[in-house]
């Protein structure tokens, strides 16, 4: 049986967190064998908002060598850039003729992205959802695992779909949002609240997949808790809650056993067992993430070699979508 498609991408922007590993990032890595994936680093979108062209490039690399240090599998997925197949502009030029203004205006990061960006509301920053409905459509793909703020955009990839199959006839696959309940779990340090963010202006609110042993330890050291010193998941403990979730994404372990583990233990052991049990696992990732970014020859063909699988993917959905629109193609 042929199997499921799943797309997801993420932008080569800000420092990722642990968030983002416990949320996407192995949620790919478990997804990669049972489905047949398109995964895609997002420069395009990423340019919506201003960035430093050297600083685009060099984290772009340093993004896929992090997938790939965490267990992509560029035999068994596609892992490859958005700008290098020019299928995703050329569908989102189309879909673009399909949104209406309005539900554009409409959409919640739109809007939060334009107050925060009051300076540079591009009309690509509008047409984010629009390219990245392309993105997913293009595949033809059956799943998007994301993010819980990403959800309305995939909601106006599946409207952008069926209209588009309505207008013109059966052409994509309507796809799911997968909402990845891991890194949703997983907050500020500084604001158990809050989702931990790659954005987050207090540097120690996020723990980010490039901090090294002592930076983790410390900032867990500094995390805001409560103070009856009592190791339990409870409604009016966030803090000590967000821990505890912490500790058992990374150790493995059940809530019951870590509670257990804690039991009678002050906060100050069990915050460096945390911030113990995250840099362990973090260690052999950067390690292996560094040794990539040495080999830059195979880092570049890795992604070319993407890119390739990508277009070919691509390519099919494309020429029909200019078919079924009337773009003249050739006796
Ligand atoms: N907008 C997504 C984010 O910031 C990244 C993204 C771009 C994406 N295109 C996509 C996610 C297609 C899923 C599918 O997280």
């Amino acid at each position: 049986m042929e199997k499921k498609i799943v797309y997801s991408a993420v932008q080569p922007t800000g420092n990722l967190t642990i968030g983002n590993y416990v949320g996407a990032i192995r949620n790919w890595v478990t997804m990669q064998n049972e489905y047949d994936c398109f995964f895609a680093i997002a420069d395009m979108h990423a340019i919506t908002v201003r960035q430093e062209p050297a600083e685009l490039r060099r984290r772009t690399l340093e993004l896929a060598a992090l997938y790939l240090a965490c267990g992509i599998d560029p035999a068994a997925c596609a892992l490859y850039v958005q700008s290098h197949v020019s299928a995703h502009a050329e569908l989102a030029w189309v879909l673009n003729t399909l949104t209406y203004v309005g539900e554009a205006a409409r959409m919640t990061q739109f809007k939060d992205k334009s107050a925060k960006h009051a300076d540079n509301i591009n009309m690509g920053l509008m047409d984010y959802p629009v390219l990245m409905a392309a993105d997913i459509l293009l595949y033809q793909a059956e799943y998007v695992p994301v993010g819980a703020d990403q959800k309305q955009h995939v909601e106006l990839s599946r409207d952008l779909a069926i209209r588009f199959n309505h207008r013109y006839g059966e052409t994509f696959k309507v796809p799911e949002p997968l909402i990845m309940k891991g890194g949703a779990k997983i907050a500020s340090l500084q604001e158990p609240t809050k989702k931990m963010s790659k954005s987050d202006e207090n540097p120690n609110a996020s723990v980010y997949l490039s901090d090294d042993r002592d930076t983790v330890i410390r900032k867990f050291k500094r995390a805001v808790t409560d103070s009856d010193n009592c190791v339990r998941a409870l409604p009016d403990k966030p803090g000590i809650t967000n821990l505890l979730n912490i500790y058992c994404a990374f150790s493995g372990s059940s809530l019951e056993e870590a509670e257990k583990a804690f039991e009678g233990k002050g906060y100050g052991e069990f915050k460096l067992a945390v911030g113990e049990v995250v840099a362990d696992k973090l260690a052999p990732v950067q390690a292996e993430q560094k040794r990539l970014l040495a080999e830059k020859q195979f880092l570049s063909e890795t992604l070319s070699s993407g890119a390739e699988r990508a277009f070919r993917a691509a390519r099919k959905t494309l020429s029909k979508v200019y078919r079924k629109v009337g773009f003249y193609r050739g006796e």
